[in-house]
Order: C-alpha cells, then sequence, then structure tokens
C-alpha cells in the first residue's frame, strides 16, 4: 500500500507528547512491513532541524486559499527516522509556522486548515496516487474523505475540491488521539479557509452538538472519513457515553460500524534500555544490574540522598494539564515522601496557573533530599528517569492510550496507574487473582481520588519491601513485553486493505 500521514507532530523533530511518536512509530512499523510510506508536517521553525536528514527545498510551490486568496508554500523534503517527510512551508504574511512553538495560537484554526488543504495540494501536484491518506487529530480533520453511504454529490470539506481532480481512489483514515482536542470554530472560519458554511454546518455533518451552531473539525472527520480509529480499545468504549464522549458520543455511536480502537505501540528502537546511549549504563531484561546503577546517576544529578539503594524512586513524566490528574500528581508526591520514598516529576504545563503551582512545589523542595520537581521538556532526562525510578505513576482522570506506561515497563519501572483509557488495556493489577499471573505488570486503582491513589501507591511500596526477589522478576518480566508496533500495526493495515478493497467492489 501507499500510504501518506499528514499529521501536527512527528517524534523526534517535532514533538509535543504522545502523538509525535506515534505517527513515526506506525511510520516506521508500515514502512518496515514493506509499505510505501510518506509523512506530511508542517515546516515550524521550532523544529529539532539536526535530526532531519537531506532536507532540500523543491522545485514546486503549492498553493494554497486563504480569505480569498491563494498563497504560495515551498516544499521541502527530508529524512527523520529513515522516513522521507515533505514540510510545508506556507508564504501567508501571517507566518502561519513561524510562531516559536507548535500550537497555542490564537489562529490554530486557520493555520491547520490552511496546512491541510495544501497538504493535498502537494499530494496532488506530485501526481501522488495514495490508498490511504492517514489524518491524525483536528490539525487534519479538514482533509477528511466520502463516507460510503454518503451519494451525494458534494463531498465534505477539501475532499471536495481535490478528489474529482486524481485523488478519488484514495481512502481517508482518521485517527482521533484525545476526543478532548476538537478544534471548535465559529461557522465563519469555514468560510475564509474556503469551504461551504451552508453545506457543512448542518446537525448531521460539520456543526458541533453543543447546538450552539459551532463547526467541529473532529466531527466533521468523523462523519466523513471511510475510517476512524482511536488509539486503544477501552478508549474507543468510553467516547461512546455521555461522560466520556466530550458530546461527541452521538455521532460516534451513529458512525460505530467504521469506528474502532487500536491500542499503541512503541517504538522499541529508540526505547531500548539495551542500546539506549543517554544511558549511565545500558541494561536488558537478562541483566538488570545496570538500572541500579543509573538509579544512583540520576540521585547524583538531582543532588537526591543516595544512602539507601532500597528506597524506591517513583517517577513521573508528563504535560501537567487536568486530564493526567494534577491533584493526584501533588498528592503522590507527599505520599511517597511519607512512605519514606523518593519522587522524581519531569513535566510542564501549558495553563499558567498549574505550572505557577507546580513551581511553587518545586521551589519548596529545591534542596529537599527526596523530592525534584523539573518543569520543562527534556528528552534526555526523560530517558534517564525512565531507566532509573523503580515505579512509575499515571493518575490519568481519563487517557485514550498513554505511552509513559509502556515506556516506563520497557525500562523496568513498575506502573502505578488508574484504571482508564489504554492504561487499562495496558496495566493489569499484581493483586488481581481474576488475571493470569503472567498477564500481572503493575497496580491500578479506580477512584479518581486520593484515596484510590493512596491504596495503589501502598501496595507499590509493600511489594518493594516486602520481597526482592519477587519484584526483580517482575522487573524482567516487564521489560520482556512485547509493546512495539508490529501487532497495532498490522490491525491498521487490515482497515486499510478492507477499506480499499471495499471502495474497489463498489466501483465495479
Ligand atoms: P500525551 O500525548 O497525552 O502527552 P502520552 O503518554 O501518549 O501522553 O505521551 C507522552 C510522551 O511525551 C512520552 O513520550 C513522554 O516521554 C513525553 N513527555 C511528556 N512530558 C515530557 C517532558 N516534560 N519532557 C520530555 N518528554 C516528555
Ligand atoms: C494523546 C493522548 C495519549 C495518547 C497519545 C498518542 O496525546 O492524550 O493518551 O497516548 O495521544 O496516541
Amino acid at each position: 500500500l501507499h500510504i501518506i500521514h499528514i499529521a501536527a507532530e512527528m517524534a523526534p523533530v517535532a514533538k509535543v507528547g504522545g502523538l509525535g511518536d506515534v505517527v513515526s512509530g506506525l511510520s516506521k512499523a508500515l514502512q518496515k512491513k514493506g509499505h510505501l510510506v510518506e509523512i506530511i508536517l508542517p515546516k515550524y521553525d521550532c523544529m529539532e532541524y539536526d535530526r532531519i536528514g537531506d532536507l532540500k527545498v523543491l522545485d514546486a510551490v503549492v498553493e494554497s486559499y486563504f480569505d480569498g486568496h491563494l498563497f504560495k508554500n515551498k516544499i521541502w523534503v527530508g529524512t527523520v527516522e529513515g522516513l522521507p517527510v515533505y514540510f510545508i512551508e506556507p508564504q501567508h504574511p501571517a507566518k502561519f509556522f513561524w510562531r516559536g512553538q507548535f500550537y497555542g495560537e490564537q489562529d490554530d484554526f486557520k493555520r491547520f486548515s490552511f496546512f491541510s488543504r495544501a497538504a493535498l495540494e502537494l499530494i496532488l501536484q506530485a501526481g501522488k496516487n495514495p490508498d490511504i491518506i492517514h489524518c491524525h487529530d483536528w490539525q487534519t480533520a479538514f482533509v477528511v474523505g466520502k463516507h460510503d453511504s454518503y451519494n451525494l454529490r458534494l463531498a465534505p470539506l477539501y475532499w471536495d475540491l481535490y478528489a474529482p481532480k486524481g485523488l478519488n481512489s484514495a481512502r481517508v483514515c482518521f485517527t482521533c488521539h484525545n476526543f478532548e482536542y476538537q478544534g471548535t470554530a465559529s461557522a465563519s472560519e469555514l468560510g475564509s479557509c474556503g469551504l461551504d458554511v451552508h453545506q457543512l454546518n448542518r446537525p448531521d455533518r460539520m456543526q458541533d452538538n453543543s447546538g450552539h451552531g459551532r463547526i467541529n473539525p473532529v466531527k466533521g472527520a468523523v462523519v466523513f472519513s471511510n475510517i476512524v480509529t482511536t488509539v486503544s480499545p477501552t478508549y474507543a468504549q468510553e467516547v461512546r457515553t455521555p461522560e466520556g464522549g466530550k458530546g461527541l458520543q452521538a455521532t460516534l455511536n451513529s458512525h460505530s460500524k467504521k469506528f474502532v480502537g487500536i491500542l499503541n505501540g512503541i517504538d522499541t528502537d529508540s526505547w531500548d534500555p539495551s542500546t539506549d546511549n543517554v544511558l549511565e549504563v545500558q541494561y536488558s531484561a537478562d541483566d538488570i544490574q545496570g538500572k541500579a546503577e543509573n538509579k544512583e546517576a540520576l540521585r547524583k544529578q538531582l543532588k537526591l540522598s543516595n544512602g539507601d539503594p532500597m528506597q524506591p524512586l517513583v517517577g513521573c513524566i508528563t504535560r501537567l494539564v487536568p486530564q493526567k490528574g494534577v491533584h493526584l500528581i501533588r498528592h503522590a508526591i507527599y505520599r511517597t515522601l511519607e512512605l519514606g520514598g523518593q519522587f522524581v516529576l519531569l513535566g510542564s504545563s501549558p495553563v499558567d496557573h498549574i505550572q505557577r503551582e507546580f513551581e511553587g512545589i518545586a521551589k519548596k523542595f529545591q534542596s529537599h533530599p527526596d523530592i525534584r520537581l523539573i518543569l520543562k521538556y527534556d528528552e534526555v532526562l526523560s530517558h534517564t528517569i525512565y531507566a532509573a525510578s523503580d515505579m512509575f505513576i499515571i493518575p490519568s482522570i481519563f487517557e485514550p492510550c498513554g505511552l509513559t506506561q509502556l515506556i516506563a515497563m520497557r525500562y523496568g519501572s513498575i506502573p502505578i496507574v488508574r484504571k482508564t483509557g489504554g492504561l487499562n488495556d495496558s496495566v493489569f493489577d499484581l493483586d488481581d487473582d481474576t488475571i493470569p499471573q503472567q498477564f500481572r505488570n503493575g497496580f491500578t486503582f479506580l477512584s479518581p481520588n486520593e484515596q484510590g491513589l493512596n491504596g495503589a501507591l501502598e501496595r507499590a511500596f509493600d511489594h518493594y519491601t516486602g520481597d526482592n526477589e519477587s519484584w526483580k522478576q517482575l522487573v524482567q518480566r516487564n521489560m520482556k513485553i512485547d509493546f512495539s508496533w508490529d501487532s497495532s500495526a498490522a490491525q491498521y493495515v487490515e482497515l486499510y486493505e478492507k477499506s480499499v478493497s471495499r471502495a474497489k467492489a463498489t466501483k465495479r
């Protein structure tokens, strides 16, 4: 298959969170299975340019519409992690992607609708004929395709403009990584990006379900794409309920036949403690001695007390947003201290008051022997914390998939998680007799409150201090679990292939 991903992030060059990891991890796995995979990204000023190979500008200039005018885009091509990537650089006066950050701009809707259209224009002008166009999250939801059951001449969104020109045979897969972010905007925005408000601002199409006449790109993508996925089976169930659907539950229920949850994998080459050259000492499931040395090294680096190798170290690496249970993370810091452990948090928040609150806690503990909060994004430090920690805490209120529990297990750090979304599909409680022993890999709790968290954290401490040998075996077992993309990528391929053959069958 020829598969083109259109996305706003791709690790390691443009990463904010898990979306970036998924775009590169899934693409690599698809490529490995023999498919032709290409990626289209915006050309941000804040990318990690030194990790892009052979970057060069192409002669092609692609136009994209905005507010009644066509603006040119320069097209660059380069290699990221062995994958061919196209970068779109708008020549729009608002310098859409030269803002020093990936998201969080007031005109995000304009920036990404412009990008989506330019991506389709690029595919067309370059004469590409993909089988699958795979879009990720609301930023690229404008690209959606045409649902099989829609016999309308008017196809949705930009697809209408481009399909007849030669993209007709491509099928569109839309993956929503988090239904909290739907990109809703006032209907007038549609006009400025060249879309037909009257055709799209309808309850059965792109109109937001809140009833305020706003438009919702994610809803549009759910309605019109050929395949809709999210990133874990449990989350796919949760979002079909009023509690989890963030207003889209009815839409997802009425399009449930094409909607499926596939658990993310991780890129097991980039996340591999036996080859990770950021670590003080590499180690593997067969020889975990090096893990203790990484713990000692991190303690020294962060000036934490280093007297007792058996004092448990709890790690947490996260965006500090309400989804992640920030109040429970704060509580976990204090409870860990009471239990005699050490806590290292690496995180940052786009929400001012949360960032300030954690800065306050960081300051309070800045020379404490057992607590350290590092409030920034730091890829290198993240690797050392996964390797050094004994336990890893993720008390999310909801979690579409979550990658940190998978990475933690790969590095032998035992997850303590709330049972929700992808955490529920990947972490199984050590004390749960209903689960076969060999699948139990961490500690879970259900109630999103301090009591719930205390229960799981305390049990983890009891196990750690109780029986050193069985903890060691748990670490080794977890490190051997296969969290690679292999089987999840195979599930995507199956969906792609079914969709492609369905399209061929209807044409005949
Ligand atoms: P989300 O995408 O919701 O933020 P995920 O668990 O899917 O959550 O993915 C988070 C990714 O971002 C992981 O690769 C994690 O290691 C990384 N990450 C999160 N915060 C930081 C940080 N402050 N520094 C470095 N890496 C981080
Ligand atoms: C989102 C979700 C996270 C998921 C990631 C990658 O950011 O919050 O749970 O792991 O996307 O799919």
